[in-house]
Parts: structure tokens; C-alpha cells; sequence
């Protein structure tokens, strides 16, 4: 991963003041990391509606949960309008699993990690970025979106077979939804001028995301966790150190821009060129459309208007 030098640094300077009555939803907020950055920022008096599929924090003042299992595009596409969309401040997506070793495939028929760690993001995305934050009255910054991957690691995806029909391998299914991420980022941030997206790569935290992968609670999982928690921060710490990022007015400009695990910006993954991300978005949509969601209504944002009109 390189450093990017051309955005700016950011300070955590009084982060409390600016999350207070924040409204923020965390879509994968029931676990992990989204767990952990859902909590951080309502003790320090956001609201947060989180989205996932067990609820664990009903105890925990200021945290509303909307119960979704976002494998199907068409639970993806309800969450989307049940989001009070126009008042947020903040959307977080970090619903994730990691790949099984044999395919699996959702009730609609898409490759489970495609959908579960990158489609339902795009549904949502779509569906809510044309009235995100449009009523917040006073706001200082425009809405921000964060996307929770691993970019900036140069895998850059293949669209010739996203839904993994024609060949199936866990890790390769896997990179092409941190690539799918990284790309959301990017395209999002030129489709979208009224808000304002980043992409953040925590690096390696412990959490349950392995599971899918090495079986959950089997020998396997149990050894290569501890020994991620040996060596890599909690996702408590994690939130924390990222915390502040997600309100620092100096990023303000720098729509697009992707962050390490310790906040700092880094350099998109080599090779991902307007025409590659344009086939990538295509192919992820017409996937999306299989499971009955038209591409009409995934971007049903108004198209850009560049003339005057003088009457
Ligand atoms: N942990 C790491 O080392 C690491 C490193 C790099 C990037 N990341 C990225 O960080 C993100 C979050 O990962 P994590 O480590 O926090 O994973 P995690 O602990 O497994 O949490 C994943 C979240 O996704 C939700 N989720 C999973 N399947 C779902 C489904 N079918 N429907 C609705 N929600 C579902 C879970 O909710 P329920 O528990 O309620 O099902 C949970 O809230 C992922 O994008 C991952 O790729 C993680």
C-alpha cells in the first residue's frame, strides 16, 4: 500500500463536540468492527441505527437496529427505504463475510461473498445517495459514506464471471469484493458530488469474519484468531484511532480518497481505470439484476445535468 501525500493530514482535535446528535447508520453494525465503530460513536452521543443480523447491543443507549439479512438483494433494496436516508450524517458499510471453500449461493442465486460483502452495498448505495442528508439543516460537511474493505492492495477484480460460475476459488471470490469496494469508493465519488465517500482498510483485526472460511468455532479458526489477536489491535482500538477520521473537517475535499489502519490516505490499487471500473459497475449490476432488481431502479439517481435552461 502506498501513501498518497496529496490529502491532507487530519487532527483529532474535540471529536466528542462533533459527534454529538450526529445520526449515523452502520450497515453490518451488529458485529466486528461495525460493532465496535457503532458503539464508539453513540457514547459519544451519535445516533445509530445499525443493520445486520443479531442484535447485541439492545442494552446500549442510542444504537436502533433494523434486522436484515443482506445475502438478498431484495432485503438489501427494504433496508435502503427503511433508512431515514435525508437525515444522516454518516453511513458506514462494513457488512462482510469471507468466502466458504465450497461456492454457495443465496436464494437468488448469487455467489453468497458477492452478495453479502459488496452487492447489498451497491443496492443500498444506489438507492440512497440520491436523498442522503438532504435535510439536515446547518450541516457543516455534506453527508459522508464510508466503505469498510481492503482497499489500496492492488487487487483490481475480473468481471468476466463475478457471480463464479464458470470457475470457483474462496480467495479469488473474496478479492474480487475488496476490489468491488475499492471501486465503489472511486465511481461513487464522481457519480455523486452531493456527498462525500472514502474507503478505509482496517488491516488485519480480530473478528469473526474468518469463520465462513476456516469453520466457525473449529480448531482452525480458534488458533488463527488468537493469534490475530496477538498481533493485530481490537477492533475497539480500531474504532477508536478511526474514530476522529470520521468527522475530521480536512478530508472535507477529498472525496475518493482511501485510508490504512492508521488513518493515513494511500493510493488506490494500480490498474483501476475509469474503463475498468465502468465494466466492473456494469457487471455488478446486471449480476444484481438477476435477483430482480433492474438497473433502472438500482440508479435511479437524476441523470447530471450540464445545460441552463433560460426561459
Ligand atoms: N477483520 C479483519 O481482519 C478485516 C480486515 C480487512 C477488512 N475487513 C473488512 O471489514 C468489514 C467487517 O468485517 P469484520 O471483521 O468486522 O467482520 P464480522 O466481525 O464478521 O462482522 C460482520 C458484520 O456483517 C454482518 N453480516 C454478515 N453476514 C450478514 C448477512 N447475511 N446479513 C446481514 N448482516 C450480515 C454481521 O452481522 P451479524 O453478526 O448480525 O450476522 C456483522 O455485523 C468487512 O468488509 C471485511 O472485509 C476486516
Amino acid at each position: 500500500m502506498k501513501r498518497d501525500k496529496n490529502v491532507v493530514r487530519w487532527r483529532d482535535d474535540g471529536v466528542t463536540r462533533k459527534l454529538d446528535g450526529k445520526q449515523v447508520a452502520v450497515i453490518g453494525g451488529t458485529g466486528g468492527i461495525g460493532r465496535a465503530l457503532s458503539r464508539y460513536l453513540a457514547s459519544l452521543g451519535a445516533n445509530v441505527v445499525v443493520v445486520g443480523q443479531t442484535f447485541r447491543d439492545g442494552d446500549a443507549s442510542r444504537i436502533n437496529f433494523i434486522k436484515a439479512d443482506l445475502s438478498l438483494m431484495s432485503e438489501a433494496q427494504r433496508v435502503a427505504a427503511l433508512l431515514p436516508a435525508e437525515t444522516l450524517d454518516l453511513v458506514i458499510f462494513t457488512t462482510g463475510i469471507f468466502a466458504a471453500p465450497q461456492r454457495q449461493e443465496t436464494a437468488e442465486g448469487i455467489e453468497r461473498d458477492m452478495a453479502v460483502s459488496y452487492l447489498n452495498r451497491l443496492v443500498i448505495l444506489r438507492a440512497i445517495a440520491p436523498r442522503l442528508g438532504t435535510q439536515r439543516p446547518g450541516a457543516l460537511t455534506k453527508p459522508r459514506v464510508f466503505v469498510i474493505g481492503y482497499p489500496g492492495s492492488g487487487q483490481i477484480g475480473t468481471s468476466d464471471d463475478l457471480n463464479a460460475e464458470k470457475s470457483y476459488k474462496a480467495f479469488a471470490a473474496h478479492m474480487n469484493t475488496v476490489a468491488g469496494n475499492e471501486m465503489l469508493v472511486l465511481d461513487a465519488a464522481k457519480r455523486y458530488p452531493q456527498a462525500t465517500f472514502f474507503g478505509l482498510n482496517p488491516g488485519l483485526i480480530k473478528t469473526n469474519i474468518r469463520d465462513n472460511f476456516f469453520g466457525k468455532d473449529s480448531l482452525k479458526s480458534r488458533v488463527m484468531e488468537a493469534l490475530i489477536g496477538m498481533l493485530t489491535p481490537t477492533a475497539d482500538a480500531y474504532a477508536e484511532r478511526i474514530g476522529p477520521l470520521l468527522v475530521a473537517p480536512e478530508i472535507e475535499r477529498h472525496s475518493g480518497a482511501l485510508f490504512n489502519r492508521k488513518g493515513q490516505a494511500i493510493l488506490p490499487s494500480p490498474g483501476l481505470t475509469a474503463e475498468h471500473i465502468r465494466k466492473f459497475m456494469t457487471a455488478s449490476e446486471a449480476l444484481v439484476a438477476r435477483a430482480g432488481i433492474q438497473s433502472a431502479a438500482l440508479s435511479n439517481e437524476k441523470p447530471v445535468s450540464t445545460s441552463t435552461h433560460h426561459s
